[in-house]
């Protein structure tokens, strides 16, 4: 009798265990894996479903069985039988879970130790963000500003996040880990990509009207690819992306106007295709309107936009970068100088 008791417990313990494994690993429930460290967290993320897989089976197999086996019969009024406690049974549903959770916060530890290593020679990059744009440096004087994040492959890196204005937050769901963007402190992320491709990079602290449309790329290159367009970026750096092209990409613009020249779409504030138009409406002359859009965003707004989206911090462009931009937008993006 007790013994048929258990055969049917472990049977039901095993069904509901095989169902949910198959939900565990026929759903792709994360991203693939583009990362040193995402493996990591995958294997910490798995190791952790296995023990919840095994504990909840055996307690929903227990829980069947009692609901089937012990349920009351019809016009069964009587008291069940008194029972005080087993102190066996206390003692081991204490001690498996402790057992269990330690080995997870051991396995997490390491991992997470492991992950925030970033060896002895990593490539840094300096990510910034604004609303609703990432920018990011690369080390030297004429280390490149790019609006795109790209990485040689098997290379360790750390990334220095800062924000201009509010909380941002930096995540590359194929990379598998997210790190605050701060005003006034500097955050760490290590990343050692594993997988040639590009990938989003998204911001997922709300950060105001743009913030779904805060988003870049993440461009993993091999090696010989990556040397070539830092070279290219620096020789770059001299001429067209000193131009008022080159402000525009590097400040993130396009992530909130649409200006056909840059290939950009941004929804978030007017079109910068038609500014002829808007300034005639405003009643001011091109240049000076542009200017103005720029540095005094809330100065005058277009007919449907509101105020304070656009930030405050253009303002501070330097002189020469600020008149190079004002006459690319002028000119419709056509020259870039
Ligand atoms: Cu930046 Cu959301």
């Amino acid at each position: 009798m007790r013994r048929g008791a258990v055969v049917r417990i472990a049977l039901v313990g095993v069904a509901v265990g095989v169902v949910t494994s198959l939900f565990a690993v026929f759903i792709p429930w994360l991203p693939t894996s583009a990362s040193e460290e995402m493996d990591g967290i995958a294997f910490t993320f798995w190791f952790a479903t296995v023990i919840c897989i095994g504990i909840f089976a055996l307690v929903m197999a227990v829980i069947l069985y009692s609901v089937v086996a012990f349920r009351v019969r019809p016009d069964d009024d009587t008291d069940g039988p008194p029972i005080h406690g087993h102190t066996g049974l206390e003692i081991v549903w204490t001690v498996i879970p402790a057992v269990l959770v330690t080995a997870i916060s051991v396995v997490s530890a390491i991992v997470l130790a492991k992950n925030d290593d970033a060896g002895p020679n990593p490539l840094k990059v300096a990510v910034s963000a604004q609303q609703f744009a990432w920018s990011f440096k690369y080390p030297g004087a004429d280390g490149p500003l790019s609006g795109k994040l790209v990485l040689p492959i098997h290379q360790s890196t750390v990334l220095s996040l800062t924000a201009a204005d509010v909380i941002h937050s930096f995540w590359v769901p194929e990379f598998g880990q997210k790190q605050d963007a701060v005003p006034g402190i500097t955050t760490r992320l290590v990343i050692t990509p594993k997988r040639l491709g590009t990938f989003p990079v998204i911001c997922t602290e709300l950060c105001g009207l743009g913030h779904s449309t805060m988003r870049s790329e993440a461009i993993v290159l091999s090696r010989a690819d990556y040397d070539k367009w830092l070279a290219d970026q620096r020789s770059g750096a001299a001429t067209q992306g000193s131009g008022g092209a080159g402000v525009f990409a590097a400040q993130g613009c396009g992530s909130c106007h649409a200006l056909a020249a840059a290939g950009s779409t941004g929804q978030v504030g007017p079109s910068l295709d038609t500014l002829d138009a808007a300034a005639k409406k405003a009643g001011k002359p091109l240049e000076a309107y542009v200017r103005e859009s720029i540095v005094q965003p809330d100065a005058y707004l277009a007919p449907g936009y509101q105020g304070g989206v656009m930030p405050k911090n253009y303002a501070d462009l330097p002189q020469d970068q600020l008149d190079q931009l004002v006459r690319y937008l002028a000119s419709g993006g056509k020259g870039s100088e």
